[in-house]
């Protein structure tokens, strides 16, 4: 069974997605990571991210495997230095390339091939697992998911104001929905739940209560 999990950054998916998995006992498949991987692997080796073509066989030739919570780049665990804020910031260029954009669809069905698994991004729903059995779409209101950012980021001792980040939130958001490929948006058939008012604990009563409906 597939349950894809899409929406913006900071509306709770990747915890709730996570947590979810474990109720379940499903494989948990985070595909930002491995938008991430490919942003990291390039900064590593120098290749330009506005180049398509060499991002792409970039992303082609690397080893990249998603062990348990690790997310390792030609056997480097990598899970650390992909939450950089480099590697957020230039993401957006691979993940605005539809030819790495194809290849990582096609990675993320070989994963989940044959598989029970909670999958986590922006296009999963829609792109990757169309025929997926339960769809999610989670979203919050723009200053929670800040207040949630600015939280986490203190959490590792960066201290951001919340102005600044609701500025970066908002173009984020703006790439993500009008790419041409994969653009972000609720599949026709995702339930949308909204997080700005409930905890995660509620979150994953609320999904894994929907899923377990749903296989009843
Ligand atoms: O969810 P995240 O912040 O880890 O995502 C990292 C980057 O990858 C971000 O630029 C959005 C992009 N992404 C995507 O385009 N498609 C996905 N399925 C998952 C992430």
């Amino acid at each position: 069974m597939i349950v894809t999990i899409d929406g913006p950054a900071g509306a709770g998916k990747s915890t709730a997605a996570r947590r979810l998995a474990e109720r379940l006992g499903f494989l948990f498949l985070d595909t930002g990571a491995m938008y991430r991987a490919v942003t990291w692997h390039c900064q590593q080796r120098g290749i330009p991210l506005t180049d398509p073509n060499a991002v792409e066989q970039a992303a082609r030739s690397m080893r990249l495997e998603l062990v348990g919570h690790r997310v390792l780049v030609d056997g480097h665990d990598v899970s650390a230095e992909i939450r950089s804020r480099e590697v957020t910031q230039e993401s957006r260029y691979v993940a605005a390339n539809n030819a790495v954009r194809a290849f990582l669809v096609e990675l993320q069905r070989q994963f989940a091939e044959g598989r029970d698994v909670v999958t986590e991004g922006r296009d999963q729903g829609t792109v990757a697992f169309p025929h997926a059995e339960c769809k999610f779409f989670l979203v919050a209101d723009p200053r929670e998911r800040a207040l949630r950012r600015q939280r986490e980021l203190a959490g590792k001792g960066q201290q951001i104001a919340l102005e600044e980040l609701l500025e970066q939130q908002t173009q984020r958001d703006e790439r993500d929905s009008q790419r041409e490929f994969g653009t972000m948006r609720a599949a026709a058939d995702a339930r949308v739940v909204d997080t700005s008012r409930l905890t995660l604990d509620e979150v994953v009563d609320h999904l894994e209560q929907v899923v377990r409906d749903g296989r009843a």
